[in-house]
């Protein structure tokens, strides 16, 4: 039996490649201390997909045909440690990929021989093998969505010639973030220099599950933290969290916040109860509400000084941190849009006399951020765009200011997820 390590990363590649779904986020929570060599198997998995299969095919009796998913994925598991993770033995990543092939649901028991001969064949000279991937074109990991993303995030801001310096960037696991909610800094992570309450995890530092575990602190990627950095001195009594779920940017407009009152949304019953436990665990009041939020909207009476709609969308923005996504069907934009335009103008009929609206997708398609703000100008021209980000956060045409009421960091020069957000106030 494989260990449940390579248990894990078969069926999370099953998942995505099968059913076409995303990776869950506690996906390897059990895995304890070999969560570690889970994470990079899956990740050099999932980014080098396409070069993996380009180099089997060749070595197959019927190139054309191909083969299950089972035997892609476990060969696809034995050739990444052979290849790229030198403390595994040879023993271990071919054995070990063997018996994947060998189990029933997750293999394809016919082409145990074939994975065995293919994987013996390449640990004879495992760095040949890793030249060998290596030299494949960089493209065959990234298919059309992943082309689509990458274009639309240089778009704005650099030439075309940047696409193979952002995808290399992006095919690096991120640096993780976090926030720090009370107390000191603890051992392991610094302060991010740009960001007040930004906190880096220290060159070769363990995960702090336990300052984590103590509500001291948060996961929260560095476009996050600076989206709701915004510069804003109006008064602030009525909050509406409208997409509110886990509940890290409802746990910072709280803590911002302290004095006013504040309702989250979210329509996912699952979802809610983790919403829920975020700010209960955080010590945090909220009236949360289980809702459709266009719908809440559009039959509430209630207005806000403040509304956050960070918005259901593709997630073209977070493929560095899913490299499952350039893998999923992506099919559904019109829709989102669609959804994103309703919660758009729901939230705007809500706002109060001087009140802020920030809607917010970690997306670089402009399709969901910079037309819905063109889309919601045309709409309400009533409501004025409020500069509430450094300029620096805009692109380069996106005003003169110090400061701009479009959000959309670099993508090469910002560390940080592909966000687009505007501000937009009531006078
Ligand atoms: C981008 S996530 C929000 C992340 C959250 N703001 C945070 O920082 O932790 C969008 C959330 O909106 C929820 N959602 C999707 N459609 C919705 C709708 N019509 N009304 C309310 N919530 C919705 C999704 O279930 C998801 O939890």
């Amino acid at each position: 039996m494989p260990t449940p390590a390579r248990l894990h990363v078969a069926h999370a590649l099953h998942e995505v490649f099968g059913e076409k779904g995303r990776v869950p986020d506690i996906w390897d929570r059990e895995l304890g201390e070999d969560a570690h060599l889970a994470q990079a198997l899956l990740g050099l998995c999932l980014r080098r997909w396409g070069r993996l299969q380009a180099w089997v095919k060749p070595k197959l009796k019927d190139p054309d045909r191909g083969v299950p998913l089972g035997t892609q994925v476990a060969l696809a598991v034995g050739l990444v440690q052979l290849a790229w993770l030198p403390g595994v033995s040879d023993h271990a990543a071919v054995n070990e990929a063997v018996e994947l092939a060998a189990t029933r649901d997750l293999g394809f028991v016919p082409h145990k021989g074939l994975v065995n001969a293919i994987l013996r064949r390449a640990a004879k000279d495992r760095a040949a093998l890793a030249a060998e991937l290596d030299a494949l074109p960089a493209s065959l990991d990234r298919p059309a969505a992943a082309e689509r993303a990458l274009r639309a995030a240089l778009a704005p801001h650099c030439a075309e010639s940047d696409q193979e310096t952002l995808w290399a960037r992006l095919q690096q696991p991120p640096r993780l973030s976090f926030r720090l909610l009370e107390g000191e800094v603890p051992e392991g992570l610094e302060p991010d220099a740009d960001l007040p309450g930004c906190l880096r995890l220290a060159e070769g530092a363990p995960f702090p599950r336990p300052w984590l575990e103590s509500g001291a602190g948060m996961v929260q990627d560095r476009s996050s933290q600076a989206l709701l950095a915004y510069a804003w001195e109006r008064p602030v009594t009525r909050i509406l969290d409208a997409c509110a779920a886990p509940g890290g940017k409802t746990t910072t407009l709280a803590l911002r916040h302290p004095g006013a009152t504040l309702t989250a949304l979210e329509v996912h019953p699952r979802r809610v109860a983790r919403l829920r436990q975020t700010l209960q665990q955080r010590g945090l009041t909220a009236q949360v509400i289980q809702a459709d939020a266009a719908e809440w909207l559009e039959t509430n009476e209630a207005t806000f000084d403040l509304i956050l709609l960070d918005a259901p969308c593709s997630g073209s923005g977070t493929l560095q941190k899913h490299p499952e996504w350039p893998w999923l069907v992506h099919d559904d934009l019109p829709r989102l849009t669609g959804i994103q335009r309703r919660l758009l103008s729901a939230a705007a009929s809500r706002l109060a006399p001087g009140g802020l609206l920030i809607y917010a997708v970690c997306s670089w398609l402009p399709e969901e951020g910079e037309a819905q703000r063109d889309w919601l100008a045309a709409a309400r021209p009533d409501l004025n765009p409020a500069e509430v980000w450094p300029a620096s956060f805009g692109g380069p045409t996106d005003g003169e200011g110090d400061h701009t009421a479009f959000f959309r960091p670099h993508p090469l020069r910002w560390e940080g997820e592909g966000f687009q957000a505007f501000a937009v106030a009531r006078p």
